[in-house]
């Protein structure tokens, strides 16, 4: 069975620096896959690649069996593809029930004039149920802690019901109880059948949720396996070290 997500030989370079090197990898269906690497190895880049934000200098991106590389990101969002940000981004002056209905797809004209479907207006609901974000459904964005706003933004993500959930770092920042909420949500959503790619520095987070990890440095790939495996391969070892 070809793999959710197939990136292949993605390359991209600022100036003299080249982010991501000749990077080849695939995400296959039905898996929390982490991505993890020193920092400035290339991850958030490599997300940027896949989720149509930036376009490869050369290399392909293939989701579900279709080359998908360098489309925008609002049709990759509406193909089942979406992922959050290493800074939490939500609307700061939208009400959280709002931030959920705009990553529904609607303007925040039709959000104003209240022409939003009373499907998308339930599905919403659903999902402040599911996040219990329910009793602060009605505070703006802004008023909520960093914590909240991250959950409210992978909440946000699954309006579109997607097949593939990219999450940048979604523990960073985050109290060690919003950290076991997350990691909660994440199973149950993987349970429902999504499939996660996981950026993380929290190395207990990623060796209990995820597997296989795939390791980056300096924009390329240098190691795929199990958690276990990642832990005492020398080549894994080396990159942190000697970052
Ligand atoms: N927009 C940009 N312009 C110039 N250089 C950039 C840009 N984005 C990333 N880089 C550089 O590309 C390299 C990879 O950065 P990237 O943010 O992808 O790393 P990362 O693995 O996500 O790091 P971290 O773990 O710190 O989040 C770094 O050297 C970074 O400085
Ligand atoms: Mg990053």
């Amino acid at each position: 069975m070809t793999a959710l997500l197939e990136v292949t030989d993605a390359t991209k370079s600022f100036g003299g620096t080249r982010a991501v090197d000749s990077c080849s990898f695939a995400v296959q269906r039905d898996t929390v896959t982490a991505l993890i690497g020193p920092n400035g190895s290339g991850k958030t880049t490599l997300f940027n690649l896949i989720t149509g934000y930036l376009r490869p200098d050369s290399g392909q991106v293939r989701f579900n069996g279709r080359e998908v590389t360098g489309l925008d990101a609002g049709t990759l969002y509406r193909r089942g593809l979406s992922r959050t940000f290493q800074q939490a981004r939500v609307f700061p002056q939208l009400s959280v029930e709002e931030n959920l209905v705009v990553a529904g797809g609607y303007s925040w004209r039709q959000l104003l004039t209240r022409r939003v479907s009373r499907a998308d207006r339930q599905r919403a609901g659903r999902l402040l149920e599911e996040f219990r974000l329910a009793p602060v459904a009605d505070l703006l964005a802004s008023e909520l802690s960093y914590g909240q706003r991250k959950l409210l933004e992978f909440a946000a993500v699954l309006m579109s019901d997607p097949e593939l959930v990219l999450l940048d770092e979604p523990t960073a920042g985050v109290n060690p109880v919003m950290i076991e909420t997350m990691e909660r949500h994440i199973r149950q959503r993987h349970a429902a059948g999504v499939t996660f790619l996981i950026v993380e520095h929290d190395m207990t987070f990623v060796m209990r949720l995820c597997d296989p990890v795939i390791v980056l440095d300096q924009g390329k790939r240098i190691f795929t396996g199990s958690p276990d495996e990642v832990q005492t391969n020398s080549l894994v070892l080396d990159a942190y070290l000697g970052s």
